[in-house]
């Protein structure tokens, strides 16, 4: 739907961008142009990815990073600009999250969802600010959050807390990092089949069926609805938006806000 030069002559970095939806962006990203740079905590799984994406005839590399530590995000961007001499996209996707009831879970257990999720796009945004800032097509954050930052979340307080403050997060660099040339948006995905994340919530549990059904499409979504939105946002047709928050999730959560 988007023409093959859409990306053209762009770099992506793409945390936890060797597996599910991370994945997928990076895929789209690399069909229509862009040289894309998978980061992850899993250095084989990302290279794997990478040369996945290459087979197809993309420009893609990979490089290890646990976006908990700055310095080894600070080096994941300084090797996608030895690698493509340039970064204009930065894609915060990495998440790491588990059910658990509030009572129930460890001060540590919070931490390290906040850590990964919420640091770890600050880690992102801040380390590539300077080379976004001089990128000649104009830099471009997306996070990846979900509606539940806002709703709030039972059962995963880490990932509501965390997923709120990167809406936050993103609204105030969308106005300080304006004037820089760099926009700064989230996209929301609701129940995304084929991922790790609607395995453990929904269908280990046998909630599939149930789940669906609190969609107002009455389908689970596609990891491609997610990187069409992420393709639009990184592109010069949404040159004009920022601070937005595109929510992809079938009609989820308003149907369950007017349920
Ligand atoms: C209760 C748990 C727990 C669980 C870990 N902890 N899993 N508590 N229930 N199921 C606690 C530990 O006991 C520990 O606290 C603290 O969390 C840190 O755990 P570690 O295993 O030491 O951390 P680490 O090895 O860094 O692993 C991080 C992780 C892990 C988030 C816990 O699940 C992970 O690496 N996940 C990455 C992949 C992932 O989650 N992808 C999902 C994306 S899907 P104590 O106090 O004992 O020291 C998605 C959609 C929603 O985002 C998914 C459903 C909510």
């Amino acid at each position: 739907m988007f023409t093959n030069d859409t990306l053209k002559g762009r770099t992506a970095l793409i945390t936890g961008g060797g597996t599910g939806i991370g994945l997928e962006i990076a895929s789209a990203y690399a069909r229509l142009g862009a040289s894309v740079m998978l980061v992850g905590r899993n250095q084989e799984r990302a290279q794997e990815a990478a040369e996945g994406l290459r087979r197809a005839g993309g420009q893609a590399a990979a490089c290890r990073c646990d976006v908990r530590d700055y310095d080894q995000v600070t080096n994941a961007v300084a090797a996608t600009l030895a690698r493509f001499g340039a970064l204009d996209i930065l894609v915060n996707n990495a998440a790491g999250n588990f059910v658990c009831p509030s009572a129930e879970l460890s001060p540590n257990g919070f931490r390290t969802v906040i850590d990964i999720d919420l640091n770890g796009t600050f880690h992102g945004c801040h380390a590539a600010h300077p080379h976004l800032k001089a990128s000649r097509h104009g830099g471009s954050i997306i996070s990846i959050i979900t509606m539940r930052g806002v709703t709030g979340w039972p059962g995963a307080i880490h990932a509501a807390c965390a997923k709120g403050g990167i809406l936050s997060l993103s609204r105030t660099l969308a106005v300080e990092w304006g004037g820089d040339g760099i926009r700064v948006n989230t996209i929301s995905p609701g129940p995304i089949a084929d991922t790790e994340g609607v395995r453990r919530m929904y269908i280990e549990s046998g909630k599939g069926p149930s789940e669906v059904g609190k969609t107002a499409l009455g389908r689970w979504g596609r990891k491609a609805d997610v990187a069409n939105a992420a393709v639009f946002l990184a592109s010069d047709l949404a040159d004009y938006v920022t601070g937005a928050n595109l929510i992809v999730d079938g009609g989820r959560w308003l149907k369950q806000a007017a349920d």
